[in-house]
């Protein structure tokens, strides 16, 4: 059975004792959640209060990049090796808002996956194509490509750790949601795609759909069977919602 996961991807938002305020919620009502791993991407000044709020608990942490040099002269930059030691298990990478507005390309992303995996950080590795693309029939030929340049990179031992998020540029924030059999569709390449490198092992990665994925239509996109959970943007900033995300399976 592979993982399911409901990862929350808080982007910008909160204030350090807002985020802990909501990791504490989250921590208090994930009891309710079974055999699904929640995880919290928090920003970089938040991992220290939240690693504490959710101590002890069920309750995973993830910090959103990190950069793709080990240390030294890059003003505002956060090094894995920073994060890691905060209790942190992943590092969200390639994130599309990253990819847009920091321009982000695979060069980039090899070598924050290879910090990421030097300090013990599972990458959930975001792949995702552009309303015109979507448009123009292209969507399987971009996730493939931001695949092939990246996640063909890793050894088996790294791929085992990986994590992928499907989010469509056009169903971020958005309010639009791929429907169910769409992510399932393109959940179903990307395996395919995972496999022509990686054999059967693909059958163990989890890919997590991410864009305006809510309580009200949850359970229909995870009950596709390439879909192994969410990554939430919006909806996790609300402990209810992103718990009864987490319930949705
Ligand atoms: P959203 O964001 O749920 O607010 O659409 C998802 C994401 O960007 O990870």
């Amino acid at each position: 059975m592979r993982q399911k996961i409901v990862a929350g991807n808080w982007k910008m938002n909160t204030t350090p004792a807002e985020g802990e305020a909501l990791a504490k919620a989250v921590v208090a009502a994930s009891s309710e959640v079974k055999d699904v791993t929640l995880i919290l991407g928090v920003p970089f000044t938040h991992l220290c209060p939240v690693s504490k709020a959710i101590a002890g608990s069920q309750v995973k942490l993830a910090a959103q990049d990190c950069s793709a040099h080990d240390k030294g002269a890059y003003t505002g930059e956060v090094a894995a090796s920073m994060i890691a030691p905060f209790g942190a298990q992943y590092v969200i990478l390639g994130h599309s808002e990253r990819r847009e507005y920091h321009g982000e390309n695979s060069a980039v992303l090899n070598e924050k996956m290879k910090q990421a995996y030097a300090n013990g950080l599972a990458p959930i590795y975001c792949v995702g194509e552009k309303l015109e693309e979507r448009e123009s029939g292209k969507h399987f030929d971009v996730v493939t490509k931001q695949i092939e340049e990246v996640v063909f990179n890793l050894s088996d031992d790294q791929f085992d750790k990986l994590v992928v998020a499907y989010e469509p540029v056009w169903a971020i924030g958005t309010g639009k949601t791929a429907t169910a059999d769409q992510a399932q569709e393109i959940h179903a390449h990307i395996r395919k795609v995972l496999a022509s490198k990686f054999g059967a092992k693909a059958e163990n990665t989890p890919i997590l759909y991410g864009g305006s994925c809510k309580p009200s239509n949850a359970a229909e996109i995870f009950s596709k069977a390439d879909v192994d959970g969410g990554l939430i943007g919006g909806a996790a900033l609300k402990a209810e919602d992103f718990i009864a995300i987490a319930k949705a399976f």
